[in-house]
């Protein structure tokens, strides 16, 4: 097909129980193979057609089916976390059951309760026989369930489990994730986009061997290109020095060392990109003149005389063009929010992206980060702590709404 083949998204896979669901394993293998991460969730009847030790090790997660967890001493299966959790929740196979009783708002399993919690995209992919398929309650409950924005994926027509031949049999485990790469990664206002990053710190050179540098690692810019480009955005990431390595096609890199560096880079790769994201930890002052010679000790202590560099991102708020997207990241101290707004306006940015360094786990060096987007109406929407890469699928999906309202 030769499009980027990837799902990089969190699944909640229901399996329900009926002949196809020995094909679940394999649809988790697709999937992850794909890039998903999955979670299964069984209907009890679907214990009868697939072990749950199968699910769970091509899962690489335990398999949950019931509400109330009696084995592990009563705790509760959160059907609310595990709903937010999923970025796509697919039933797969859907019985007839399992379709109706989603259609009626019925909740006496985990899968059911799932679903009813569930606010992300849902997909089913019915199985069931002829006959059944046929019926006019099933086809009035997928109507039902359709009006309410569940996705259908089959069923195919063919061979059944009862030897009759007709429609009814589940789509294979590779198209149906075909068809949730379809629907889910080709949408994207940013595939075919161009979009620069800058990510990592800049060093600054005091002498050969030493310079001013920051803490920042990378992994936030890192993430946004890896995301961007899971999203079909053609990305040119400029980096600083930084230990991180990129797997993804459609990640172009230069690596720079200094902010004089990091801004040719970004003046050069500009006016050719539709979105700019400057995540990069510049430095703001540089030696006055780096001694071409390791400085030695001994003598009087030297001094260091400053100079400013240049503000890649006010440069390019100077020389955005109509239709170009500019996003910023402000890492304030005090007065976050004010001083972010004013940052915004100043610089000419459509998006910034407010770090704060108050929370624990946020920001240099760790995994997670905790942020706040504030756009050019200066409303800010606060999101949780959570992990580099949910971090910039957010900040994205902030940049996708942008790009399809313009
Ligand atoms: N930035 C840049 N070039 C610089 C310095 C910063 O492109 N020379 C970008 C950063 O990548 C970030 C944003 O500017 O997106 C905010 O940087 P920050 O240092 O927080 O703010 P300043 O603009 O330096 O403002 P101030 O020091 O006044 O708070």
């Amino acid at each position: 097909m030769g499009m980027d083949r990837t799902l990089t998204r969190k699944v909640l896979l229901g399996v329900t129980g009926g002949i196809a669901a020995y094909k679940a394993p394999l649809l988790v293998r697709a999937l992850v193979k794909a890039g998903a991460e999955v979670q299964v969730v069984m209907t009890p009847a679907a214990h009868d057609f697939v072990t749950p030790l199968t699910l769970a090790t091509v899962s690489k997660r335990p398999v949950l089916t019931d509400l109330i967890d009696r084995a592990g001493g009563g705790t509760w299966n959160d059907h609310v976390h595990l709903a937010r959790w999923a970025d796509v929740m697919l039933v797969a196979p859907a019985s007839a059951n399992t379709l109706a009783k989603m259609a009626h708002g019925l909740c006496d399993n985990l899968l059911l309760a799932c679903y009813l919690s569930a606010e992300c995209p849902v997909f089913v992919a019915p199985a069931m026989d002829l006959e059944m398929y046929r019926d006019g309650s099933t086809a009035a409950n997928l109507a039902t369930l359709k009006g309410r924005g569940v996705r259908t994926i089959g069923p195919e027509t063919g061979e059944l489990a009862s030897g009759l031949s007709g429609e009814g049999r589940m789509t294979e485990p590779e198209a149906i994730v075909d068809a949730l790469i379809a629907a889910l990664m080709t949408a994207s206002p940013l595939r075919g986009k161009r979009v620069l990053i800058t990510a990592g710190p800049t060093q600054e050179a005091i002498d050969p061997v030493r310079y001013i540098g920051n803490r920042s690692t990378g992994k936030m810019g890192f993430a946004l290109a890896e995301e961007a480009a899971a999203l079909g955005a053609r990305v040119e990431l400029v980096a600083g020095p930084v230990a991180l390595r990129t797997g993804r096609a459609g990640i172009r890199r230069t690596d720079v060392v200094s902010a004089a560096q990091m801004a040719e880079a970004c003046k050069d790769l500009f006016p050719a990109v539709d979105v700019a994201i400057l995540s990069a930890a510049v430095a703001d002052f540089r030696p006055a003149r780096a001694a071409d010679r390791k400085i030695k000790k001994g003598g009087k202590v030297p001094e260091l005389v400053l100079e400013p560099t240049e503000d890649i991102l006010a440069w390019m708020g100077a020389h955005k063009r109509p239709g170009q997207l500019l996003v910023g990241f402000a890492l304030e101290t005090d007065d976050e929010q004010r001083h972010a707004e004013e940052k915004l306006v100043r610089k000419k940015l459509d998006l910034i992206v407010l770090n704060s360094l108050r929370d624990e786990g946020a920001g240099f060096g760790h995994d997670t980060n905790k942020v706040t987007l504030i756009g050019t109406d200066k409303k800010a929407t606060a999101f949780p702590l959570k992990s580099k890469t949910d971090t910039a699928r957010s900040i994205l999906a902030r940049i996708e709404a942008l790009l399809s309202h313009a």
